[in-house]
């Protein structure tokens, strides 16, 4: 046996037992002719003490960093306590010894704080990997993958896998693809989700599906986006969006305790697509924080405050298509360097706006601005009304393009809550946004394209609307997503299960008949075998373990990620392949 105990476990009521200990040497230390060693294993860390006689022996073949070790001995009271680890009342008095392993000097230091940069922790993922701060990631995620099961379990869902060599299907990113040896010319694509599988599963009847599943989108890649990801995948058969909201409420709930030990009792709240977008500017607002968006002017010359009526000269806001503002709390007293500051914020290439207005409502009730020339104290007090400004408040002022404008002030709105720290990620807010548009424009192509997928279904009310192509961004879908903090953690809808709507849809889409039926003729043949009314919900799992653990980047809850580029850095992939692997490929 090579060990009997592990680093984590031995307390003062051990002391006197015989142990054996495995695992790897995180620090020596000397202490003239006596040595002490922290020997760490998943579990924790133990103090090993070698005699006079056994640092002679070290003295011969030095232990260095992460050597692995296996040491025996008497587990002793320690003199000086450690309080800060579960097993600083103890210590293991050696008797005997074996270097398992030796070790290279690692590349990086081997704790929290490391002095490794990003892409060497990469390089170096496995030793990245003994890290405690991503050892704990990891164990956070298994929670939580097991948390999923057990609830969906108690209500029923089987497990049912589904294949990673289909056929492209349109989700809205690029595909992966793999060519086929034995098909020539021929391609399969990875899935962008089980989306149509899971689909046919209901039409096999087979009610309450998941799948904790690896999906893979070829998409540029930010902190939450990996080209292959994780997603809690699920479908159920006979429910309406009520059910879907309710059953997966209560999964999140329950991982919510399980994992975290918080307990949310509310139901979540639910806000709809156009609320969200107007009210923050995006379809993922953070509600940990109010500072929400007043519409000052909007779209199609739509006056909500006066004051942008009035025609001052101001040509910024004469000529805006919409102006919106924020109220930033007790920051009135911001100096000049601070406003400068946060008006190149906004300025920068990422946000695009080409500057910022402010109104400064001071504590004593007067107001400073940098539209001071055009609007006199008067009308800069109707903004701070119409802003429902306090004294002490600064108001924040955008004003441009209806699109980049507001997706420029729910940005400014979320730095504006980094800054004043109201993005307290130890809070959990999560929120459904629900009645999405069914079809957005895609200006670059011209054409209309599905916002969630093409599978999803009209509000049925709304179904006659998909014979008026002038009325097509009227239509609301049965769609929903489930929002944390800020970020986008699940979506789902109610889906098409008449092949004539479905078919519908597709043509609407812009697909020929013909185009429809060799993309997805076994989904449209399904619908004619007696398809039931079905629905389902896909979790981003990467996405909501960081959450979990307080973080935005999902890479550290990731055993072996991605770079920014797409690359796995460790065993260096993608790469090229050899001619005669190409010739057997046809490529
Ligand atoms: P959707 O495309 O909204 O829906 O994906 C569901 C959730 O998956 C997460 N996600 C990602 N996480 C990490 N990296 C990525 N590149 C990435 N892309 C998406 C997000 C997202 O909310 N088939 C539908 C679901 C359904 O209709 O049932 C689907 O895949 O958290």
């Amino acid at each position: 046996m090579y060990r009997t105990r592990n680093c984590g476990e031995l307390r003062i009521s051990n002391v006197g037992e015989e142990v054996t200990l495995a695992g790897w040497v995180q620090t020596v230390r000397k202490f003239g002719s006596i040595t002490f060693v922290d020997l760490r294993d998943r579990y924790g860390i133990t103090q090993l003490y070698f005699n006079e006689a056994l640092t002679v022996a070290l003295n011969d073949r030095p232990l260095g960093r992460e050597f692995v070790l296996q040491a025996k001995g008497k587990v002793i009271e320690r003199t000086s306590k450690n309080n800060k680890i579960p097993t600083g009342d103890v210590e293991i008095e050696i008797s005997e010894y074996t270097i398992l392993n030796a070790a290279e000097v690692p590349p990086f230091t081997i704790e929290d704080q490391t002095d490794g940069g990003d892409e060497l922790r990469m390089k170096y993922r496995y030793l990245d990997l003994r890290r405690p701060t991503l050892k704990r990631n990891l164990e956070l995620r298994y929670k939580v993958n097991r948390s999923v099961r057990n609830y969906l379990d108690t209500l029923g869902f089987w497990d049912i896998e589904t294949p990673f060599l289909i056929k492209s299907t349109p989700e809205g990113a690029r595909d992966f693809v793999v060519p086929s040896r034995m098909n020539q010319g021929q391609f399969y694509a990875l899935p962008q989700s089980p989306q149509t599988f899971k689909q046919l599963l209901m039409v096999s009847g087979y009610d309450r599906y998941y799948q904790i599943v690896k999906c893979f989108r070829d998409e540029d890649l930010r902190a939450d986006r990996q080209p292959e990801f994780t997603q809690v995948d699920c479908e159920m058969c006979f429910v309406e969006q009520e059910d879907i909201l309710n059953t997966f409420e209560g999964l999140f709930k329950h991982v919510f305790y399980d994992v975290k030990g918080v307990d949310i009792k509310e139901q979540f709240p639910r806000m709809t697509y156009d609320d969200a977008m107007w009210n923050y500017g995006n379809d993922k607002p953070d509600i940990r924080f109010g500072m929400t968006i007043q519409n000052m002017k909007a779209e199609n010359n739509v006056h909500c405050a006066t004051i942008t009526q009035s025609e001052a000269g101001f040509k910024v806001f004469d000529d805006a298509e919409t102006i919106v503002a924020i109220c930033v709390p007790g920051a009135s007293e911001y100096t000049r360097k601070q406003t400068d500051e946060i008006t190149e914020w906004v300025k920068r290439p990422q946000i695009g706006m080409t500057g910022l207005i402010f109104v400064k409502c001071n504590a004593d009730g007067t107001f400073k601005s940098s539209v001071d020339k055009f609007y006199n104290p008067d009308q800069l007090k109707e903004i701070a009304n119409f802003c429902s400004a306090n004294a002490g408040d600064l108001i924040l002022i955008l004003a441009g393009k209806e699109t980049r404008t507001r997706k420029a002030m729910s940005e400014l709105r979320l730095e504006m809550g980094n800054r004043l720290g109201m993005r307290n990620p130890a809070e959990y807010k999560p929120l459904w946004v629900i009645d999405f548009p069914l079809f957005e424009y895609d200006e670059e192509d011209d054409r209309w394209v599905a916002r969630h997928h093409p599978f999803t279904s009209p509000k049925p009310e709304q179904i006659e609307l998909m014979n008026d192509r002038s009325r097509y961004g009227e239509i609301k879908a049965n769609a929903y997503d489930i929002v944390l903090n800020g970020t986008e953690i699940g979506g789902g809808s109610i889906r098409i299960f008449q092949k004539e709507l479905q078919e519908k849809m597709f043509a609407a889409l812009g697909m020929s008949q013909e185009e429809a039926h060799e993309k997805f003729g076994f989904l449209l043949g399904a619908f004619e075998y007696g398809a039931p009314p079905h629905g389902g919900i896909a979790f981003g799992f990467d996405r909501l373990c960081a959450l979990l653990g307080g973080q935005e980047s999902i890479r550290d809850f990731i055993a072996f990620p991605k770079n920014n580029a797409g690359r796995d850095m460790m065993i260096d992939a993608p790469s090229a392949i050899d001619d005669k692997q190409k010739k057997e490929l046809g490529l």
